[in-house]
């Protein structure tokens, strides 16, 4: 089973910053996973829309110059870093779960992907692109049909994992409390992986492996590991 650390080992530092992607780093997690946002022409790591909960700033990330994010405090004394920075400290050690928030990600993604395997040594097959809205799945499978989807669900859809292969998702992506056994074999049986957030807890753990799910995202990937006896790779 895969450990995809989630938003870095945010369980250890704080989340989508440089230093939770170091300890990410650290635990060999398998991949980690990032959410990004727009701001201007730059792709920011962070998991929300509004400042107040993670910075000492307030406001809309994207109504914020880069100037000023730049002077925000992520926790810790981090700061937001941005898409290109996490991929330069991530290169060649771990795959990359781009989790795309907003509708105006994904073409900047895409440049950015581009850039990361010109300039740091990525394979396309170490991306992982994911997002809840569909449709900027959708326009990256007509645009780049080479790279790995991820449809992510926060529900059980009356169609199982239907909906993920009309994508042409590479994996489901699903919220631990909304999967079953039904909607993991559903996905295996359509071809796809099964990709579930977020698992910290030894019995989840347990039963996810059971039901045979392809990777968990974890906020202590490193404690995760040692639970599922995952090995690097
Ligand atoms: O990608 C898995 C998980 O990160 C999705 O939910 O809200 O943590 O971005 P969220
Ligand atoms: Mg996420």
């Amino acid at each position: 089973m895969k450990i995809i650390a989630h938003r870095g080992a945010s369980g250890l530092a704080p989340e989508n910053t440089l230093k939770a992607v170091d300890q990410a780093l650290k635990s060999e997690a398998c991949a980690i996973e990032v959410d990004v946002y727009r701001s201007g022409d730059r792709l920011m790591v962070i998991h929300d829309r509004w400042l107040h909960r993670r910075t000492n700033g307030t406001g809309q990330i994207t109504r914020t110059s880069l100037q000023q994010l730049e002077a925000l405090d992520a926790g810790e004394g981090e700061k937001i870093p941005s898409l290109r920075q996490v991929l330069e400290r991530v290169a060649g050690r771990c795959d990359i779960n781009v989790e795309l928030k907003g509708d105006d990600t994904l073409e900047l993604a895409h440049q950015v992907i581009d850039y990361a395997c010109e300039h740091y040594g990525f394979s396309t097959d170490q991306f992982l692109l994911s997002s809840f809205n569909h449709h900027l799945l959708a326009q990256s499978r007509q645009l780049r049909p080479d790279l790995k989807l991820g449809a992510l669900t926060a529900c059980l859809p009356v169609d199982l994992a239907a909906f993920a292969q009309q994508l042409g998702a590479y994996s489901i992506n699903c919220d631990v409390d909304f999967t079953n056994q039904a909607l993991v074999e559903d996905a295996h049986q359509r071809g796809l992986k099964v990709f579930v957030y977020t698992v910290d807890e030894e019995e989840d753990i347990e039963m996810l492996s059971q039901w045979k799910v392809d990777g968990i995202f974890s906020n202590f990937p490193c404690r995760a590991r040692a639970k599922t006896g995952s090995k690097v790779s």
